[in-house]
């Protein structure tokens, strides 16, 4: 009689859940013909989960929607168990019994967390990069998130905009590469149950709003999208990415989120992508206010455009049904969109088991593991960019007495960076705690916080959003600090932005160390003892005074969780710094937007000019160069680059030539040193840039070792789209360059014919 009843009630639950034993197409379409047209919007709608703690559950107005199959998905929501308190309302209440895509921010790792973006894109580790994604599915899936919003791959030539560190920064080929090494590190091939959807944004051109400023406008002629800001994303889709989100900015006078030329022809006919769109948070409500309609319009427009989804606005969920009604849209907008979620969902897996990313019973065996956290370490100490090594100050004996000092140094929430919806600071390590397990029994570390992040009470809070550092009087603190600097041999000052001086919404225009810490560190700086300069940031900072001033500058950015014992890994000779900057570091905020790869004037003044040229291409009281460029990072250890070879000098369009260069490592230290490669097409029908990034080389170099780069380059390296949007290969002359850098680099020239 038990038995019977269990049976009976099996059957009951099963009757609306749907069961994926169907090829994709024929599963969907016989789904949809059971579909209302509510359920259809309602597969559209996704929104934030808000408190669902099991009590709460009921009366969160997200539940009621569920049930009645008004919700594709959710978003931001941690906690197994919530989750899977939501997934079960989704099968089991709805009629149909349509899982839920559950989506995070899951950006930079889930409760492990690695190195900002930017600052992972230094590494130039790609399979490292992979596997920090594949860490952060692992950890994401084992607590029910099938989905996560990353990566971003806006290129971004400005240090001032907050989101340059979301980015692997101002390279499109890089930024290509990695956008790759992440769609497949969260992915896989969907057969995993830690394989997640990848969500590829802010597409498009996000990273180029007007002064830095977030959210404004975008204005570029369609050469520089085609051949600049387009090709990490469509690096994205040629690897099979799952979503792609729209951004916020106007592209071409339409904001992307309906810009039909955008998302329909470029991304779905040019690029062949065949997965689902989602608008940015509430870009759809946001259309109203950029003029372009109200919100029944604007949601009218961004469906017909091939918008899918409608994060938060609620607009394809409040207004379609009438848009249909009076014809702003068809049956077959909304049933494409539908169709094409329902896809995501399949693939997913989420339609054979609904409760595939609920599952797990001991979280542990998942997440913040001490493999995980090893992966972390070990990529961070790979991403700090070692910027100046005044006789070799680095790295620092375990000796002596030691001095950190700085408002980073003991806080624990703010080494993590911006995006962190699953953080856990309380497992994390301060870095003076870190620094204490390293020391321990050898040398003796000696504190002080020495200062605000900045005098600004209300600039600093600005820059913590709830991540906040104690906040001193900073005369006071500042004569600890000397007091405590007196007594060492050597100072390392854990200085720089607090997390979120960088991040959404969050640009800035003073890019310099803010007041309080310079004038700490100044002073530290006067004692005469060696001085460590840390600095902590997530975009390129201005550092004229440290770079003449200060004897080493480690630049980490923000490390993740483990970035305590990186920091101390580096800084203490465990391991050897390889990081090479991805973004240009301005001497002055006003030669915004600066990149590696510009166009030449016609009246160029030579790289590393040092004076003012009249009625040339220059400024009166800055020089050009940045103050690091692009591809710049130092090493405990040096690098002899050997002659430059080609094979041949001359290749047809459809044949290569080999290039090599022999690197020395001339030091005493084992390290990796990542060898580049540029090329400029010296003649073409349109100007082209005077060098760009077109392949790299990680050397590990045991102290004393020659190895040779090698590269290959064929007609992939040297096209580029024409006035027509065409993409070719023009003949005539090329110069290869290869070197540690954008700047220092051997030149040779071939000849395509
Ligand atoms: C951001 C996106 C993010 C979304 C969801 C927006 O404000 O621009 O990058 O994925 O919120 O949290």
């Amino acid at each position: 009689m038990k038995k019977l009843f269990v049976l009976l009630a099996l059957c009951v639950v099963s009757t609306n859940v749907v069961a994926q034993n169907k090829p994709m197409k024929e599963f969907v379409d016989e789904l949809m013909s059971k579909m209302t047209l509510k359920e259809k919007l309602g597969q559209l709608n996704l929104l934030p989960a808000g408190n669902i703690t099991t009590g709460a559950a009921q009366n969160n107005p997200i539940v009621h929607q569920i049930k009645d199959g008004e919700l594709g998905g959710v978003f931001n929501i941690k906690g197994l168990d919530e989750i899977r308190t939501l997934q079960e309302m989704a099968i089991k209440k709805s009629r149909l019994g349509i899982p839920l895509l559950v989506g995070m921010d899951v950006i930079h790792g889930y409760e492990t967390i690695f190195p900002v973006p930017l600052a992972l894109a230094c590494s130039w580790n790609l399979e490292g990069i992979e596997n920090s994604a594949r860490v952060a599915a692992l950890e994401a899936s084992a607590e029910g998130v099938n989905w996560t919003y990353s990566p971003m791959v806006d290129i971004s030539r400005d240090a001032r905009w907050g989101r340059i560190v979301e980015g692997a920064g101002e390279d499109p080929y890089l930024g290509s590469l990695i956008a790759k090494a992440m769609v497949k590190g969260y992915q896989g091939d969907y057969s995993l149950p830690s394989n997640i959807m990848a969500c590829v944004k802010h597409f498009a051109l996000y990273g180029a709003s007007e002064a830095g400023r977030d959210y404004n406008t975008v204005d570029m002629s369609r050469l520089r999208m085609y051949n600049e800001y387009f090709a990490p994303y469509k690096a994205a889709v040629e690897v099979g990415v799952g979503s792609v989100m729209t951004s916020f900015n106007l592209v071409d006078g339409i904001p992307a989120t309906a810009n039909a030329w955008l998302v329909n022809d470029v991304l779905r006919k040019q690029w062949g992508f065949d997965g689902f769109v989602v608008t940015d948070y509430a870009s759809i409500h946001e259309m109203t206010t950029h003029g372009v309609g109200d919100l029944a319009t604007s949601s009218a427009r961004a469906l017909r455009a091939g918008t899918d989804m409608d994060m938060v606005a609620k607009g394809f969920i409040g207004t379609l049904e009438q848009s249909l009604a009076n014809g702003q849209v068809s049956m077959a907008d909304i049933n494409q969109a539908c169709r094409r979620v329902l896809e995501a969902k399949y693939k997913l897996g989420l339609f054979k088991d609904p409760y595939k990313y609920v599952r797990v019973k001991n979280r542990n065996q998942y997440v913040y593991t001490a493999a995980n956290r090893k992966a972390a370490r070990d990529l961070a100490a790979e991403t700090f960019v070692l910027l100046k090594n005044e006789n070799q100050v680095l790295p620092l004996k375990k000796q002596g007495k030691i001095a950190l000092i700085g408002p980073l140094a003991n806080d624990r929430t703010n080494l993590c960076g911006t995006w962190c919806v699953a953080m856990a600071p309380e497992r994390y390590s301060t870095l003076k705690e870190s620094m204490e397990r390293a020391l321990k029994g050898k040398a003796e570390l000696l504190y002080a916080q020495g200062c605000n992040i900045a005098s600004d009470d209300a600039l600093q809070k600005a820059g913590e959003q709830g991540k906040n550092i104690m906040r001193v009087d900073d005369a006071q603190a500042k004569a600890e600090a000397l007091a405590v600097a007196a007594q060492a041999d050597v100072i390392i000052a854990a200085m720089g932005e607090a997390a979120e001086f960088s991040g959404e919404s969050h640009s800035r225009v003073n890019l310099e160390l803010p007041d309080v810490q310079m004038a700490l560190l100044k002073e530290l700086v006067a004692t005469g003892k060696p001085v460590v300069l840390l600095n902590f940031s997530g975009r390129p900072t201005i550092l004229n005074w440290e770079k003449a001033h200060v004897p080493a500058i480690l630049n980490v950015w923000f490390g993740g969780s483990e970035a305590g014992d990186a920091i101390c890994d580096v800084v203490f000779g465990d391991k050897n710094p390889c990081g090479k900057l991805t973004t240009s570091f301005p001497q002055h905020v006003g030669q915004i937007p600066l990149y590696y790869n510009h166009f030449n004037t016609g009246r160029p003044v030579a790289d590393g000019a040092d004076r003012f040229f009249s009625y040339q291409s220059n400024y009166l009281d800055v020089r050009n160069d940045p103050l690091y460029p692009f591809g710049y990072g130092l090493s405990y250890t040096t690098y002899q680059y050997g002659e430059l070879k080609l094979d041949s000098k001359t290749m047809s369009p459809d044949g290569q030539i080999t290039v090599t260069i022999p690197v020395t490592n001339t030091g005493n230290r084992d390290g990796i040193e990542v060898v580049q490669l540029y090329i400029r097409d010296v003649v073409g029908s349109i100007a082209r840039p005077v060098k760009e990034l077109k392949g790299f080389q990680r050397l590990s170099l045991k102290a004393g070792e020659t190895a040779t780069a090698t590269f290959t380059i064929d007609a992939s390296k040297l096209k580029f789209y024409n006035y027509d949007l065409k993409e070719v290969v023009e003949p005539g002359e090329f110069d290869v360059m290869v070197g540690p850098n954008s700047r220092d680099l051997k030149r040779a020239t071939i000849t395509v014919q």
